[in-house]
């Protein structure tokens, strides 16, 4: 990025992640001043997108596209929700200390490069420490404290004494009138690290208060360590999904589904293999892995042997032995999966063999007579 002013900065994670030598996945601009209006003035920039209330815009600038952000300030009359922007243009002391961690608040001008740290971010970073701003700032922002958690994740940081505590003191008094976007944007960015420390950490700490009074307790396996082995496509939902009231957070058609069907799956008693695999046969993995919170072995027996065993013979098989298609082929095929799963050996024409007895059958019992 080549455009330098004396008023433009780098702010917040890009700075941070720079002194970490850690790659930044988006670039923060802020301009001391109104940053519509500096835009308007770059010399070959072309404006996508302007905010005016925010006092921040969009541009194009030699095939780059950067978000520039105006100084301002932020309160929040409704606490636990967007906050409410003011003094556009503000000082950029100002502007870096209404942020939520140290290692955050820090700027680096685009001109001279140097480090304009107010609040002791860089030391901070030295010692690996989380350190709010203010004592308001988790009332202000709930979310926070589960940045709080990604961050001492992502960087192997702890939170000094003092966050520790305010964090503890709003956990026991938590306000459920938040928005529960933004919570979710967070769950899942800390979630989809894949950390059983993470987890652990999120109910030992009564982080998951954030979403429900109600008591979760911890299961007693590691996810970590199954997500690697089995691999599932969405990674965050089986540590968040497990929270009682996670319905409250806007999630996908699939995600609620997840949720739903590991509910599903607790409702029921499993006596037997067959019972398992009729159980489990279809649903999603992410709902299955979250079940081995609740019982590991019917998990791990699912997985490891009964998911595989599937039925070679199909409806067209049963067909051309001059068979109608009724009912009774699932009938059938259960038939023969209750047999399959006791000898995982038999091939198919050992299916198909039983699927003649199965109808020989039915048909002495005058119950199938299609042909
Ligand atoms: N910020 C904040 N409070 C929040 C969210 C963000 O004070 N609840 C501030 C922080 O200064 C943060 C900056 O806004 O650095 C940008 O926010 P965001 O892009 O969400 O965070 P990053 O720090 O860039 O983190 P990540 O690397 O996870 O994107």
């Amino acid at each position: 990025m080549n455009l330098r002013d004396k008023n433009l900065y780098y702010v917040g994670g890009i700075v941070r992640d720079e002194l970490l030598n850690k790659q930044s996945f988006d670039i923060d601009l802020t301009y001391v001043g109104n940053a519509i209006d500096f835009a308007r003035n770059i010399k070959d920039a072309k404006i996508l997108q302007i905010n005016e209330p925010f006092g921040t815009v969009k541009i194009e600038l030699d095939g780059e596209e950067i978000d520039i952000a105006s100084t301002r300030d932020e309160t929040y009359p409704q606490k636990g929700h967007l906050p409410q922007i003011k003094n556009i243009g503000c000082p950029l002391k100002e502007d870096v200390l209404r942020r939520d961690f140290t290692i955050n608040a820090m700027a680096k001008s685009t001109q001279t490069g140097e480090i304009i740290d107010y609040a002791g971010g860089l030391k901070d970073i030295k010692t690996k420490t989380l350190r709010v701003l203010h004592d308001n700032s988790f009332i202000d922002d709930p979310t926070r404290i589960v940045r709080c958690l990604k961050f001492a994740i992502r960087f192997g940081f702890e939170p000094d004494e003092h966050t520790k505590q305010l964090q503890e003191e709003y956990l026991n008094n938590v306000n459920y009138d938040m928005s529960y976007k933004r919570l979710q944007k967070e769950l899942k960015e800390t979630f989809s690290l894949n950390s059983q420390i993470a987890f652990n950490k999120f109910v030992k700490n009564n982080i998951y208060k954030l979403l429900t009074p109600k008591t979760f307790n911890l299961p007693d396996i590691n996810f970590e360590e199954l997500i690697n082995k089995y691999k599932p496509h969405n990674i965050w939902i089986i540590y968040a999904g497990q929270i009682p009231e996670i319905e409250k957070l806007p999630l996908t058609k699939d995600e609620k589904q997840i949720v739903e069907d590991y509910h599903n799956l607790q409702q029921k008693k499993y006596n037997s293999d067959y019972e398992i695999y009729k159980n489990f046969d279809g649903v999603k993995l992410e709902s299955i892995i979250m079940y081995a919170g609740i019982n590991y072995s019917v998990v791990i027996n699912y997985l490891e042997n009964l998911k595989k065993i599937k039925l070679q013979i199909t409806g067209k098989d049963i067909q051309n032995l001059g068979i109608n298609p009724s009912s009774k082929y699932q009938e059938c095929f259960d038939f023969i999966l209750r047999k399959k799963i006791t000898n995982t050996k038999l091939t198919k024409q050992d299916e198909l063999n039983l699927a003649k007895d199965f109808f020989k059958k039915s048909q002495s019992n005058g119950v199938c007579k299609n042909k």
